[in-house]
């Protein structure tokens, strides 16, 4: 039998795109399966999500470290334990140093909220309607050294509607968000089963 798609999951908050991975997985869509979720905050609902999938949880807070090379070699020793196929940033806040990027080189991805390069950075939903834009939309890539800028995986575009509010517009953005990540989760998976076999 071959080996199963691993994944370690980082998140900072609600967690939603990490709850569309375990459906995915669940429901069959997607053959991977998610060793751990690690939070740098401790009271990410996404925790909740993961402790009542029965995945392993570990909470890494950012400020009890010294600085960001000490908090992201704590994080490379909890991710590296476990030795996964790809690290997911599934809404994980926090800035990564070059040398942990460097480590993840072609295994880490992340989601954008933005048809990148449009839009790097936070506050894209309200950036978005203060220019006046007709789309917007979501990028998912890989992760380098520079900032939401690595290789593009895959873009979906939404339309931004006249009465769009920031939260209007964000959530018909993580809705296809919620499509999108388990399907190029799943076509690397496939990626990786078919250069074992
Ligand atoms: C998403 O909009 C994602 O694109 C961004 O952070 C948000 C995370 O949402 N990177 P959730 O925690 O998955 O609900």
């Amino acid at each position: 039998m071959k080996n199963t798609f691993t994944l370690v999951v980082l998140i900072s908050g609600s967690g939603s795109n990490l709850q569309a991975i375990i459906d995915a997985i669940a429901t069959g869509q997607l053959e991977a399966r998610i060793q751990a979720v690690i939070s740098n905050q401790a009271d990410a609902y996404g925790l909740q999500r993961a402790r009542q999938a029965g995945i392993n949880t570990h909470i890494i807070a950012h400020q009890d470290y010294p600085d960001r090379e000490a908090f992201d070699q704590q994080l490379a020793a909890v991710i590296d334990s476990y030795q996964p196929d790809l690290v997911v940033l599934a809404g994980f806040m926090r800035i990564l140093t070059p040398d942990f990027v460097r480590h993840y080189a072609g295994k880490m991805i992340n989601i954008h909220p933005s048809l990148l390069p449009k839009y790097k950075g936070l506050h894209t939903h309200k950036r978005v309607l203060e220019a006046g834009d007709t789309e917007h939309g979501l990028t998912i890539h890989y992760v380098t050294v520079d900032l939401d800028s690595g290789p593009i995986l895959t873009q979906v575009r939404v339309p931004v509607q006249a009465d769009d509010t920031e939260q209007t517009l964000a959530a018909r953005v993580l809705q296809q968000e919620h499509i999108a990540y388990p399907r190029v989760i799943q076509t690397l998976a496939r990626q990786h089963q078919e250069k074992q076999s």
